[in-house]
């Protein structure tokens, strides 16, 4: 840690990591450092535009004393032994979404932290949206009264170039498909704003790319464990694809998010703030519905930020690997669901036939 800034070591130099990149060199607490890729051409990119030092390996990554966080930015099926070996060499890790796989990896990668005394937090940094939080603040504070729905309608698209332009984007055991990829950050929300699902239905079709073996599309009932019900409709295959919602309505009102603004925002007891609340986010500001890389950084800035600050604070990130277990374990029921045809109830007890 140099200047009070806390160093980032990026593992993966493919799609995501420019973002993180920019996020870092805007971050006043943190900075890249290094990055790392097996492609020597990706990672050549990286460290040209970033101006940072490059590795060949994770493992020469790790000697670096520059480095206090490993940014684990590779394929989902990589994360959970990236994250192994970073704790046990001491670093501080920030895991892209899904974390894992399987919840088993998930409670390994949390007891290998715990043990090193390292900290971790993954990247679903739709949490930190102020639409999002204004619907935490309404929750906490009761005003929705009952919760009766709450539910995400994401309609997006990717190209079949988008699926061909890696081949762990073409696998179901690498952590592709609509469910896991893309839904997850949507599943999250619902996780976080709602609580955790207790019966889960699904039904995956694969509507527009014939060609690769994942589901591209997801339809699915929940039953919370409050006792709310929803839908989660996901898609990548709906051209051009339009911004998510997040719907949620309880017996004294409604809030629905659209992209990352609030769309509608009405309580039967109006409050002073709300004024302001329906002012939140912007239309122009893309959040992935038209391609992989149609997005901006700072969301993930908040969380790098968070990050940072946790580590040079001695407290945790806000968005720990414990936060996001539950909707890791939503997802791979939905997996079972689709599957068997039938409804799973959680918890999972046996995960061994998701994949
Ligand atoms: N939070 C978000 O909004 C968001 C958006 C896109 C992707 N992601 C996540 O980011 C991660 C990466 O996605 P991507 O689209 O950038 O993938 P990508 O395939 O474009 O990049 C991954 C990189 O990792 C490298 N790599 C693979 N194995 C490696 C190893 N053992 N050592 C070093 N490098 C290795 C590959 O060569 C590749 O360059 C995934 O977990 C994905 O879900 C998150």
């Amino acid at each position: 840690m140099r200047d009070s800034r806390v160093g980032f070591g990026l593992l993966g130099a493919g799609l995501i990591a420019p973002f993180h990149a920019r996020a870092l060199q805007a971050s006043k607490v943190a900075e890249l450092v290094a990055a790392a890729d097996l492609d020597a051409a990706r990672l050549t990119r990286i460290t040209d535009t970033f101006g940072c030092k490059g590795y060949s390996s994770l493992e020469a990554m790790l000697e670096d004393p520059a480095v206090d966080v490993v940014s684990v930015i590779t394929p989902n099926h990589l994360h959970a032994d990236a994250v192994l070996k970073a704790a046990a060499a001491g670093k501080h890790v920030l895991i892209e979404k899904p974390p894992a796989m399987s919840l088993r990896e998930v409670d390994e990668m949390e007891a290998a932290c715990g043990k090193a005394g390292v900290k971790a937090c993954v990247t679903v940094q739709c949490r930190t949206r102020k639409a999002v939080q204004a619907i935490r603040g309404a929750l906490a504070a009761g005003r929705f009264g009952k919760i009766y729905h709450a539910d995400a309608y994401m309609k997006w698209f990717r190209s079949t170039e988008y699926y061909r332009s890696d081949a762990w984007r073409m696998s179901r055991r690498s952590g592709a498909g609509v469910t896991i990829q893309q839904a997850f950050h949507y599943v999250d929300l619902l996780q976080y704003l709602v609580g955790p699902a207790k019966t889960v239905e699904a039904r995956m079709t694969n509507l527009a790319h014939p060609d690769i073996d994942v589901e591209d599309t997801l339809l699915s009932f929940v039953t919370y464990e409050n006792g709310a019900q929803g839908v989660v409709q996901a898609s990548t295959a709906l051209w051009p694809g339009t911004d998510v919602r997040i719907e949620i309505n309880g017996e004294n009102g409604t809030a629905i998010m659209v992209g990352e603004r609030v769309d509608t925002w009405k309580f039967r007891e109006e409050r002073p703030e709300d004024k302001e609340i329906r002012t939140y986010g912007s239309a122009a500001v893309q959040t992935g519905a038209t391609g992989a890389a149609d997005l901006g950084f700072q969301d993930h800035q908040v969380v790098i930020d968070d990050m940072a600050c946790a580590i040079l604070s001695g407290r945790e990130p806000m968005i720990g690997l414990a936060s996001v277990r539950p909707t890791l374990e939503w997802s791979l029921a939905m997996y079972l669901s689709a599957k068997s045809g039938a409804a799973v109830t959680l918890p999972l007890l046996d995960e061994s036939a998701v994949w």
